[in-house]
């Protein structure tokens, strides 16, 4: 671990371009990283920080395939969409680039030959399965067959979507089908590139024992790994996505994805660089610079062992990550999120419909943080956050301290008199939160340094409740504005210090202090803890509302959502019912189908089913019974045409006899819909 580092590179994961961001990669990785990064930029660090999206590998071309558009489309289409969602959200990247850009193909090629040259590579030769249709290898999601645990006929060579089992094409139970062309893959031999990591390993093994005070997930992780024993792993694949492997003969070969996106880090830093006048190689080169990776826990193994293999044996020589602080995953409301099942809040959808709420948002991500385990979201519990603790501690106090200056200090920061004993212990407690907050982001703990920030708002709410200071003033007004004085102090640090997480709220909140008027210094990481952040005689802004209580009908729109989709998707995934058994023509022949007009419709006394019809038929009009009542009110059905079966034996139900049968088409949901002609067709006219 770098004790004093001079710079850091912070990098947050390349996700792959091929949909929106969710919630839980907010909370996984994107949050814990801007909060770090934020807080670092407070403390005067220099720093780095690097993010981008993935635009290779088989995730884009399925995607592509789903959507019917090509890779190039999806990539181009979801870059611009995922980088607008983390600016509107406050992610503050100092580069968001991307993966395609000419400058990391090189990159990733130098970095590749180097290896090559360096002697790092295997050459195998292996089976692999080939669509001799589409002329092309199969990457193991491209492959069909049954799942060997669930018996699923549509589950993929990497993947069993219904039962979530792991798997390897090999353990599919044929027939085997390629999703390129519907034909049965073969096997045929082709050549890769591996990295053996088998041989790697006594110097992986030393790189990771070396860094115990990575989070415990992270090093426990790494060393079930180590434990089994790292295997050779290919870093080119048949494919015809990705980058062009730098070597003569390799034609319809690319860099494995997993080899380039790391790498990506490297070319994004560089474009930042030249953009800058910096020098890139100080990010990733000297001995003082601190690397550090956010990731989700599922990118382990990638940053923690393959990529530093990568690194280290480049003789280029550049540093390894310092820390990978990997996040657990996070569930909604009590299921995994899936991004397949539509069972997720998108982030962007979440900025569209809570305008101006990134800092809630923010707020219950990091309070609910999956640290050191899975956690989970419920909008039950954002609104219960936003409520008792935005509005009902944070915001409470701030509006305290504005409203009472606003009435006893013509909203200007009013004198500090001799403090008493009391004002001396909030002040040196004051004084101990910079450090608090501080000491918890730097030790990767967001959920505690954020619990220590509402502390400081929880002191602020207990000084004014303690003195009192509109009761003081009729009494003792120099008392009062002294109180006064203190809770500004406390709010002016407020804003300094929420800034990591609530960085909207920050802004928000040093307009209302009028921050803009005093010494740019003045409210800084570096002054705050200290009770002169605010001049005496400074005169204050207009203040509103930092939170607004959310209510019931807001949060139950959200709900109602979220379950909604997953029916439409539950929906999507029903088919229709089982084929009948065959009939014959003259079978058909015996049924009387014809079209009437309703023309009558009531509610069947004591039945909550059965409406009773009168349709005119073209023949006098005839009484039907319909069990429909749940599905139509009488009022919509009267007019309607419907198609009718004329000749079904007349049968009694609740006393009333029913002559024929009105036809209906369930739809997936279980909803009923009418037969109407296409166009209006004389009562009584047959349908055969
Ligand atoms: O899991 C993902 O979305 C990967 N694209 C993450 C890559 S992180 C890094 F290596 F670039
Ligand atoms: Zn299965």
């Amino acid at each position: 671990m770098i004790e004093n580092p001079q710079r850091y590179t912070v990098t947050a994961a390349l996700i792959y371009a091929n949909g929106p961001i969710h919630i839980g990669h907010i909370a996984g990785c994107y949050l814990p990283a801007d909060i770090y990064v934020r807080y670092l930029r407070a403390t005067g660090k220099d720093v780095a920080f690097i993010s981008g999206t993935d635009e290779h590998g088989v995730p884009i071309t399925i995607r592509a395939q789903k959507e019917g558009i090509t890779p190039q489309q999806v990539v181009d289409k979801y870059y611009g969409q995922i980088k607008q969602a983390f600016a509107d959200f406050g992610i503050s990247f100092d580069v968001y680039s991307r993966t395609s850009n000419k400058i990391h193909h090189e990159t990733s090629q130098e970095i590749f030959r180097n290896l090559y040259e360096g002697g790092n590579f295997t050459e195998e030769v292996t089976e692999q399965y080939y669509d001799e249709t589409a002329n092309q290898f199969l990457a193991d999601r491209y492959i069909v067959g049954v799942c060997p645990v669930c018996a699923n006929e549509n589950a993929y060579g990497d993947q069993c979507e219904r039962c979530g089992s792991t798997l390897s094409p090999t353990e599919l139970r044929e027939p085997l089908r390629s999703m390129l062309s519907g034909a049965k893959p073969v096997l045929k031999a082709t050549k890769n590139w591996y990295l053996p990591l088998d041989r790697m390993q006594p110097r992986i093994e030393e790189y990771v024992n070396s860094h115990r005070e990575w989070k415990t997930n992270v090093f426990g992780q790494c060393q079930s790994w180590l434990k089994e024993g790292l295997r050779p792993r290919a870093m080119t694949r048949d494919l015809d996505w990705g980058i062009s492997v730098p070597l003569p003969d390799t034609e319809g070969k690319v860099l494995y994805v997993w080899f380039d996106a790391p790498i990506g880090y490297i070319s994004m830093t560089k474009e930042w660089a030249a953009e800058q006048g910096r020098n890139w190689e100080l990010y990733w080169r000297d001995k003082n610079t601190k690397l550090v990776h956010f990731i989700g826990k599922d990118n382990i193994v990638f940053h923690c062992i393959i990529f530093p293999a990568m690194l280290m044996h480049d003789s280029t020589g550049y540093i390894l990550p310092d820390n990978v602080p990997a996040n657990e995953f996070m569930n909604l409301e009590g299921d995994k999120i899936s991004t397949s099942r539509n069972w997720a809040v998108w982030l962007h959808e979440y900025l569209d419909e809570m305008p101006n709420k990134q800092d809630v948002l923010r707020y219950v991500l990091a309070a609910n943080a999956p640290e050191t385990k899975d956690s989970e979201f419920t909008w039950k519990d954002y609104q219960t956050r936003n409520n008792a603790e935005l509005v009902g501690i944070f915001g409470n106090f701030v509006n305290r301290a504005f409203v009472l200056t606003q009435k006893f200090c013509e909203n200007r920061v009013p004198a500090l008199c001799e403090p008493t004993d009391y004002d001396r212990e909030v002040l040196n407690e004051l004084a101990q939160f910079p450090d608090r907050i501080g000491q918890s982001i730097a030790a990767y703990r967001f959920r505690e340094g954020l619990m220590h920030l509402m502390d400081l708002a929880r002191l602020g709410n207990k000084y004014l409740a303690e003195t009192e200071p509109w009761k003081v003033v009729k009494t003792d007004p120099t008392r009062a504005n002294s109180i006064l004085h203190i809770a500004l102090q406390i709010t002016a640090n407020l804003s300094v210090l929420c800034e990591p997480f609530l960085p909207f709220t920050a802004q928000n909140l040093r307009h209302q202090l009028n921050a803009e008027a005093l010494d740019k210094d003045n409210l800084t990481w570096l002054n705050a803890g200290k009770s002169d952040l605010l001049t005496e005689g400074h005169a204050l802004g207009q203040s509103s509302l930092l939170f607004e209580k959310l209510e019931d009908e807001v949060i139950n729109k959200q709900i109602q959502k979220l379950h909604d989709s997953k029916r439409m998707n539950e929906l999507a995934t029903k088919t229709p019912p089982e084929p009948k058994g065959e009939i014959t023509y003259d079978d058909f022949a015996k049924m009387d189908i014809r079209i009437g007009t309703i023309t009558e419709a009531e509610r069947v006394a004591k039945s909550d089913k059965l409406l009773k019809l009168r349709v005119d038929d073209g023949m006098g009009g005839r009484q039907i019974l319909s069990g429909i009542a749940k599905h139509f009110t009488p009022e919509e059905l009267i007019g309607k045409q419907v198609t009718f079966l004329a000749n079904l034996a007349p049968r009694k139900m609740m006393g009333l006899e029913s002559q024929g049968m009105v036809l209906m088409a369930e739809d997936r949901d279980g909803s009923l819909a009418l037969l109407p002609p296409h166009k209006p067709v004389w009562n009584g006219g047959s349908v055969s």
